[in-house]
């Protein structure tokens, strides 16, 4: 049957998402589990998020407004840029989708690092364009090597900041120096799904760079809002190339509840607060307890951590499964000892900690 398929389709690996917990619990039979694989917020959604959608679920009969006209409202005026500069899509991933559709050519590429969100490989591959991948400096994008690596059939290069996996960064000193001598036809986007729980100050802030026709910036509301289940992400550029994006755009793809909640989630300023200080919190606690336990780390500026846990990554993750505690093994992005742990809650941490040296 393989030639009823386009043959672009046949190579793709398809994505392995983090294992859902219900998933496990019918597996081992087990009813404690916690889920650190998926980078979302431990303290659920946020609350005035679901008092909305409460309040909203009796008008699911009609279709969303296209326009999402009060969400992009809010959104503007919180990101101090006008409406027209947003597209919304359901979870960023369908901007990246989008995004690809809209701007690459056939015989033009696609340039990433090889070790970071693997969607932009897979929706590439999907679409049949040609995407190049540069390896990472030390756990880091290296844009000296993505520099030289574009040519004259180059259109997008994409930029996790922070990336996923490595929890790395590349600094504002490192992003200007990088897009000072990019070519006017090059689109750069600049993911920042992780940019609230960024501790550093040197971070670029791609919102910073949007009035260059170059650059688009994604984000999300399914880390730090708690809302991954109801898919709700956002594009923020030049608005030229947001009209673009509009044409490709599905009419209704963002659902309704999902509008409703991310705009009541945008005014939770005391969620978001409380999130931050929980990841941060538990960043500090995880790094002392795996320097105790001798065990190597990446440092990051999101909200997980990649581990090297010295062994194949594959089998701590199964091992960690039968204690209830589901983490990321790291074999589809090519690193064989590693997994990758979402922080938790203070108790999650623990728990994760203790099955971790149980396992070691
Ligand atoms: C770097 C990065 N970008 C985008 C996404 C997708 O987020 P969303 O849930 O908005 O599709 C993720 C999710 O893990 C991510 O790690």
């Amino acid at each position: 049957m393989e030639e009823i398929v386009r043959k672009n389709i046949l190579n793709i690996a398809p994505y392995i998402a983090g294992k859902p917990i219900d998933e496990i619990k019918r597996q081992w039979g087990l009813k404690e589990i916690i889920k650190l694989a998926s980078n979302e917020n431990p303290l659920g959604p946020s609350p005035k998020a679901v008092e909305a959608i409460k309040k909203n679920l009796s008008k699911a009969n009609r279709y969303p407004d296209s326009n999402a006209f009060y969400l992009k409202k809010k959104l503007s005026r919180y990101l101090n840029v006008k409406p027209g500069n947003i597209v919304l899509g359901n979870g960023s991933d369908e901007l990246i989708d989008i995004i690809i559709k809209t701007f690459v050519e056939d015989d033009e590429n696609i340039i990433t690092a090889d070790i970071t969100f693997l969607e932009y490989e897979i929706i590439s591959k999907v679409n049949d364009r040609r995407i190049i991948t540069v390896p990472l400096r030390y756990f880091k994008y290296d844009l000296e090597a993505i520099k030289k690596k574009i040519d004259k059939n180059t259109k997008l290069i994409f930029i996790s900041n922070p990336n996923n996996p490595t929890g790395t960064y590349v600094t504002k000193y490192e992003f200007e120096d990088f897009i000072r001598d990019l070519p006017n036809n090059v689109l750069l986007v600049m993911d920042e799904a992780y940019d609230t729980f960024i501790d550093v100050d040197d971070f670029p802030g791609g919102l910073n760079y949007v009035s260059n026709k170059n650059v688009i910036v994604l984000k999300t509301f399914s880390k730090a809002y708690g809302l991954a289940g109801l898919r709700m992400g956002y594009a923020i550029a030049n608005s030229e190339l947001t009209s673009y994006m509009e044409k490709v755009r599905q009419p209704f793809n963002v659902n309704f509840l999902a509008q409703v909640a991310a705009a009541a989630a945008l005014d939770d300023k005391k969620f978001l607060l409380k999130t931050r200080e929980t990841i941060l919190r538990g960043k500090d606690y995880l790094y002392d307890a795996l320097a105790q336990l001798g065990i190597a780390y990446v440092p990051s500026v999101a909200n997980f951590i990649l581990i090297d846990v010295g062994r194949d990554g594959v089998s701590v993750f199964k091992d960690m499964l039968k204690y209830g505690v589901i983490v990321r093994d790291m074999d589809q992005y090519g690193l064989k000892n590693f997994i990758r742990v979402t922080i938790g809650t203070e108790k999650e941490n623990e728990r994760f900690i203790k099955v971790l040296r149980k396992v070691l």
